[in-house]
């Protein structure tokens, strides 16, 4: 085995499962886990911060009714219940204060 340190300052994990009872982190009526990660993605993607910051899918992180549900490292954060018109503020807290360039 081998190991490195990864070029990442922070790793979002998005809950992208998808459950068939019902219970799930995208409601009905909810952006998905998926719409989610690709709107960060894409954020991520026109800062030019892309191999700096990762956004990565997840499975379940065991806070289904409190979803969408992200997890961001190295903050140990969770953030719950996510909505499309906070991710201004996402990005304010987790994506453009990680690397000092970006205004
Ligand atoms: S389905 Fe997302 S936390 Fe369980």
């Amino acid at each position: 085995m081998r190991s490195q340190k990864t070029p990442y300052q922070r790793i979002i994990f998005v809950c992208c499962n998808s459950r068939e009872d019902g219970v799930c982190c995208s409601p009905e009526g909810n952006p998905t886990g998926e719409q989610f990660r690709e709107w960060l993605k894409e954020y991520i993607e026109k800062k030019g911060l892309k191999g700096k910051i990762r956004v990565a899918r997840s499975g379940c992180m065991d806070l289904c009714r409190q979803g969408p549900n992200l997890m961001v490292f190295p903050d140990n954060i969770w953030l719950n219940g996510v909505r499309k018109d906070e991710l201004p503020r996402i990005a304010a807290e987790y994506i453009e204060t990680t690397v000092p360039s970006v205004a």
